[in-house]
């Protein structure tokens, strides 16, 4: 039986434009659990990023719950918000937001240092495993303009991750990588998964999304299916691929 980490209770989310509303989410109720490598698929425009922002705190629903460790995001107040996103969530975009006059190694502690946890020489600890762990050692004092994505992309998950999140969410992180970057990025996001981290990532992408322990389908801002997954194994990704192929065509993929 696992634990509920994060679940949504008539979630809905609406978007003033010209002079009308957009009902973009509409009604959502689910549960994210503990552990979980959770993917969200679906087409372009159906809402993938919206409901990312909305159980992440990163923006507001219009209506219903966001409901985490027994509190609610969607009233929460913005400064309670604002810490809580800073220290029990990890956040990984498609394009990187790096600091651009920061070192790698800078980039990861900074996000270290504000969160008042852990003290300098932990920070600096932390930072020095997690460069070795995302293979970035040898470049940690490079400018994010002086590697390449791929790099860029995994210094971003070791900053995601140096607070040491409950719960890590992505939206698209492999959308802006080659299939050689792609591949070390989904990996890392395994490893991270294997070692019990709990991950919550939008994709377009096939290969990303055989990564999941799950995988929820969204369409006209609903969740309309949903499929369970055994733990990412190397060994059947064939038939992982040719099962989640078949479960996204009955969906209209
Ligand atoms: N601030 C906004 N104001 C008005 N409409 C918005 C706003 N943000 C998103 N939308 C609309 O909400 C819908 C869902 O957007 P969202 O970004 O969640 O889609 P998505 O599923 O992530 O798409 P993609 O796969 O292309 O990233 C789109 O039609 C979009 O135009
Ligand atoms: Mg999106």
């Amino acid at each position: 039986m696992k634990n509920t980490i994060l679940s949504a209770k008539g979630l809905c989310k609406s978007f003033a434009h010209n002079g009308g509303q957009l009902h973009i989410l509409s009604h959502i109720d689910f549960e994210l659990y503990e552990g979980d490598f959770t993917v969200i698929m679906g087409a372009s425009g159906s809402g993938k990023s919206t409901l990312l922002y909305a159980l992440s705190g990163m923006d507001r629903a219009t209506a219903g719950q966001v409901l985490y460790n027994g509190e609610d995001l969607v009233t929460m107040k913005e400064k309670a918000l604002a810490k809580l996103r800073h220290t029990d969530f990890g956040f990984i975009f498609q394009q990187m937001y790096l600091v651009s006059n920061l070192s790698l190694f800078e980039n990861i502690a900074v996000s270290g240092y504000l969160n008042k946890e852990r003290t300098a020489s932990e920070v600096r600890q932390r930072t020095g495993q997690l460069l070795e762990q995302m293979g970035l050692t040898h470049i940690k004092t490079h400018l994010p303009s002086q590697v390449s994505g791929g790099e860029q992309q995994r210094c971003a998950i070791a900053r995601a991750v140096v607070n040491t999140p409950k719960l890590l969410f992505a939206d698209e992180p492999t959308g802006a990588l080659n299939r050689k970057n792609t591949t070390d990025v989904l990996n890392l996001l395994t490893g991270l998964n294997h070692s019990g981290q709990s991950i919550l990532m939008v994709t377009h992408d096939l290969r990303a999304a055989l990564r999941a322990t799950r995988i929820l389908y969204i369409e006209d801002g609903k969740i309309i299916g949903e499929l369970p997954l055994p733990p990412y194994s190397p060994n059947e990704e064939q038939s992982r691929e040719t099962q989640v192929n078949a479960w996204l065509a009955s969906m209209k993929w």
